[in-house]
């Protein structure tokens, strides 16, 4: 149905017409009682919930449309006949634009809010120009450590305790620093880090963090939290599997893997014929990270993860190149249609 309202669109703001008579058969066509956007208007009710917003919109769209460009059709021939070849009348109003597509990484990160939001995530943002403290430090990366060389950072102005975010943990810690728990967010946003630029890495690019503080919180709530996630986001049949890692705000830490839903986990080009696709680092709350917050250690205990937005886009759509998602070319935008 989507895709016939956007047919339509396009059709109408294209419509011309030689001859009054002309005007009335395409009000007709598309307007009359059995016309063709009245039967989108009946098959509207068959339309599941969720998708009726989007759906009303444009589809009230496109009889507006319809309707303006009818008169604006109907005017231009009566305004012909009063003043013979001056037809074109310029206090008319311009004919509406069709509406755009959603940017693939928005509609991803608005699903991913939403999966979240159904079990009592909140969203909070932070900076993306940080400090040394909030990027680096309070997440137990001392000064000199070579876990730092991991996020080849952009320094502002020489100055090493200003920098571009290189990742979304830093919001953990201001999000630590101003409230108690029980704290259950998720954090989106723009990250910065100082790659060459290829088909699999970008120096900009977005991730989702997730933290949950509270009291007896454990790895398992942890791992069924994530597995709840990779379902909701790739489709029932996902499985995962988690690999031990590390990060210096973590401990124990891992990274999770997500069955290829390419290849069904037979092995595919995508997944390097492994069947598994890493898509987020996590891992328990480091003690001393809720410590350096102001959170006491020896009551709560809590859980973080991180995942990068593109690398979840690539798999939910099967794109191969995440250049794609910054070139702007209206051919690759326009094919992601669907949830807003
Ligand atoms: N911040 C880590 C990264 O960008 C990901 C991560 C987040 C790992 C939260 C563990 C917990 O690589």
């Amino acid at each position: 149905m989507l895709e016939r309202i956007k047919y339509l669109t396009e059709e109408i703001s294209n419509l011309k017409a030689d001859l009054p008579g002309d005007v009335e058969q395409l009000r007709l066509k598309y307007l009359s009682k059995k016309g063709l956007i009245s039967v989108l208007f009946d098959e509207f009710r068959n339309v599941p919930a969720e998708q009726k917003k989007e759906m009303g919109l444009l589809l009230n769209h496109l009889k507006n449309a319809a309707q303006l460009k009818i008169e604006n059709l109907k005017s231009a021939f009566e305004g012909n006949k009063e003043a013979n070849d001056e037809s074109a009348d310029l206090s008319l109003p311009v004919d509406h634009m069709a509406p755009g597509t959603r940017h693939p990484l928005s509609i991803v990160r608005n699903e991913i809010i939403r999966i979240f939001g159904q079990i009592g995530y909140t969203v909070a943002e932070g900076p993306e120009i940080e400090d040394d403290w909030h990027n680096f430090s309070a997440l137990n990366f001392p000064p000199e450590h070579p876990a730092r060389d991991m996020q080849d950072t952009f320094f502002i102005a020489r100055d090493p305790e200003i920098l571009l975010r290189t990742h979304t943990s830093s919001v953990q810690i201001r999000t630590m620093e101003t409230e108690q728990p029980p704290i259950r967010k998720i954090f989106p946003g723009r990250v910065f880090r100082n790659e060459a630029i290829s088909a699999r890495a970008h120096c900009i690019f977005h991730q989702v963090e997730g933290l949950y503080v509270d009291k007896n919180v454990s790895f398992m709530d942890l791992k069924q939290t994530l597995l709840y996630f990779a379902r909701e986001m790739f489709g029932e049949s996902t499985e995962i599997r988690l690999r031990p890692s590390f990060f210096p705000f973590t401990e124990p830490s891992g990274e999770l893997d997500v069955s290829c839903n390419i290849c069904g986990g037979k092995g595919c080009n995508i997944c390097k014929y492994t069947g598994w696709v890493e898509i987020l680092g996590c891992g328990m709350v480091d003690p001393a990270v809720l410590d350096n917050c102001g959170i006491d250690s020896t009551i709560y205990t809590g859980f973080a993860f991180g995942m990068g937005i593109e690398r979840v886009t690539l798999l939910k759509y099967q794109v191969r190149d995440l250049r794609l998602f910054f070139e702007n070319d209206l051919r690759f935008l326009k094919q992601f249609t669907g949830t807003i």
